[in-house]
C-alpha cells in the first residue's frame, strides 16, 4: 500500500497553482453526456474521480481524447448505452450524475448506489424525489437505481434539504424535459453554476443557477460544439490557504476566484492570519500565534464542510478553546482519533468538536478516514514534529492533483512511499 511520508514542521513559502474543481469535474463530465456533439472542457483535474469518470464515459461510448493534461474533448455522439458499469462506479459518490445525465439523454438510466467518501449515511432521496415528479420511475434492486421515463416533464420541485448532488443532477435531467422545471430551495455553490454555464454553451436554457431558485427550460436538443473552462477548486486552494497559516508561512494562492473564498478569509482573518486578496490569487502570511474561533459549517456561501478537518488543524494551535458545528453532514469527525494520536486535544459530541488549542503535535502513523480528511492529516504532519505516515491515501488521490509535488514546491518534506500493511 502508498503512503506519505512527512518530515516536519516545515514553513511553507512561494506560490501554488491551484487546479480545475473536482466536484465541477465530476458534475461536468457526465454533464457531455447530455450533449450529443462535442464538448471541449479546459482545465480539468487530473485526479482519480476524474480518470474513472472518463474511463465510464468512454464505456458507455464517448470518443475521449486528451489535448493535454487539463483539457478534455468529449464526443458523445455515438454513446448508446444507459447501463454504468458496477466496477467503475462503486467507487465514486459523485456517479449520481450519470443517472440525471442518461435519463436526459435517453429516458432511461440503470447505475449502482454511489460509494465514495464514508462519513455516515449519504442519501439520494430528493434526487429520486425530483426525478419522479418529472415522470420518471424509480427502482432501486440489488443497489442498483433503475429509472425509466417514457417523457421526461418540466416540474416544480422543492428541495427538502439543500443538496448540491440532487440540485445539479435534477438541473441535468431538466435540460431537456418537456416544459418548464423550477427547482426551489436550490444548492448555490460555485459548481452548480458552472455546471449550469457548461450547459448553457452546450445549447440548454437555464437561469437562476448560484441563486435558490433555479428555472430550466427543456430544449429538443444539445448540440454541442463549445468550450468549457472549469472554475478553480475552492476547497483545494482553501487546504492551501490553512496550510500556509497552520505552518506559519507564505503563500500565493494562484488562479483562484477569491469571492469563493470569502468565508475562509474572514475566519482566517478573525483568527489573525494576514490574508492580502488580489484579483486571482490570495496571499496568506501565517503568524505564530492564531486566536481561538468558533465556525459553523453550512451550504455556500457558508463556510464550507470540506474546509471542516483541515481548519481543525490550525484550530489545533490557537491560544485557548475552540468550537465546530458540522451543520451539512450528520458524521464527519472520524478523523479526529487520529489527529488525537498526533497531540491534538478534540472532543467531539455529535456534530460539534471542541478544540483546547495550543498543543504541539508530534508525528505518527495516521491514516486517512476520507479525501479531506486526509488532506489535514498531511497538514498536521507538515506542523507535527518529526515523522508523520499517512496510510489509505487512495482517498487523497481522488481529489488532489499533484498534492506532493505542489507541497514539496513549497518547501515541504514529503515523499509517496510503497510500504507493506
Ligand atoms: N441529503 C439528503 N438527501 C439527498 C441528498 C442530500 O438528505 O437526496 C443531505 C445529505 O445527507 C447531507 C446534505 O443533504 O446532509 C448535503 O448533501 P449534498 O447532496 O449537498 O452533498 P453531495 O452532493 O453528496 C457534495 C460534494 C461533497 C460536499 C457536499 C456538501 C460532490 C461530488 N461532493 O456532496 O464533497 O461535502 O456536496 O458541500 O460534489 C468532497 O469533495 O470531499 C466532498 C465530500
Amino acid at each position: 500500500m502508498e503512503r506519505f511520508v512527512i518530515n516536519g514542521p516545515c514553513s511553507l513559502n512561494g506560490e501554488v497553482n491551484i487546479s480545475g474543481a473536482k466536484n465541477a469535474a465530476v458534475a461536468v463530465l457526465p454533464a457531455a453526456l447530455v450533449v450529443n456533439g462535442i464538448s471541449k472542457i479546459e482545465n480539468v483535474p487530473d485526479i482519480k474521480d476524474v480518470r474513472v469518470l472518463l474511463d465510464i464515459l468512454g464505456k458507455l461510448g464517448a470518443k475521449i481524447t486528451k489535448e493535454d493534461d487539463n483539457t478534455v474533448i468529449c464526443d458523445t455522439r455515438e454513446v448508446d448505452c444507459w447501463k454504468a458499469p458496477y466496477e467503475l462506479v462503486k467507487s465514486m459518490r459523485a456517479s449520481y450524475y450519470l443517472l440525471g445525465a442518461l435519463i436526459a439523454r435517453f429516458g432511461r438510466a440503470e447505475v449502482s448506489l454511489p460509494g465514495g467518501c464514508d462519513f455516515g449515511f449519504r442519501p439520494i432521496d430528493q434526487h429520486i424525489k425530483g426525478f419522479e415528479a418529472m415522470g420518471a420511475v424509480v427502482e432501486i434492486e440489488h443497489g442498483i437505481v433503475k429509472i425509466n421515463a417514457s417523457e421526461i416533464r418540466g416540474a416544480q420541485i422543492y428541495l427538502d434539504v439543500v443538496s448540491v448532488g440532487a440540485t445539479i443532477n435534477l438541473m441535468l435531467a431538466a435540460v431537456k424535459a418537456k416544459g418548464q422545471t423550477i427547482i426551489e430551495n436550490s444548492a448555490k455553490e460555485p459548481h452548480v453554476v458552472d455546471v449550469a454555464n457548461f450547459l448553457n454553451a452546450m445549447g440548454a436554457n437555464i437561469r437562476g443557477a448560484g441563486t435558490d431558485v433555479i428555472k430550466i427550460k427543456g430544449v429538443d436538443h444539445l448540440n454541442g460544439g463549445g468550450t468549457h473552462s472549469i472554475i478553480p477548486d475552492m476547497i483545494e486552494a482553501g487546504t492551501f490557504m490553512i496550510a500556509a497559516a497552520a505552518t506559519g508561512g507564505d503563500v500565493v494562492v494562484k488562479n483562484i476566484i477569491p469571492k469563493h473564498m470569502e468565508s475562509l478569509t474572514a475566519k482566517l482573518i478573525e483568527m489573525g492570519v494576514n490574508v492580502i486578496e488580489d484579483e486571482d490569487f490570495i496571499r496568506v502570511i501565517g503568524k505564530n500565534e492564531v486566536k481561538n474561533v468558533n465556525i459553523m459549517t453550512l451550504p455556500y456561501p457558508g463556510f464550507p464542510t470540506d474546509l471542516q478537518p483541515q481548519i481543525t488543524v490550525l484550530l489545533n494551535m490557537a491560544e485557548g478553546v475552540s468550537t465546530i458545528t458540522e451543520g451539512v453532514w450528520d458524521s464527519r469527525f472520524q478523523y479526529a482519533d487520529e489527529l488525537k494520536r498526533m497531540g491534538a486535544k478534540i472532543k467531539v459530541e455529535g456534530r460539534i468538536a471542541v478544540i483546547d488549542g495550543a498543543n504541539i503535535l508530534s508525528g505518527a502513523p495516521v491514516k486517512a478516514t476520507d479525501l479531506r480528511a486526509g488532506a489535514a492529516m498531511v497538514m498536521a504532519g507538515l506542523v507535527a514534529k518529526g515523522r508523520t505516515e499517512v496510510s489509505n491515501i487512495k482517498y487523497i488521490d481522488r481529489g488532489y492533483e499533484n498534492f506532493v509535488n505542489k507541497l514539496n514546491m513549497l518547501g515541504a518534506d514529503i515523499s509517496r512511499v510503497l510500504k507493506d500493511d
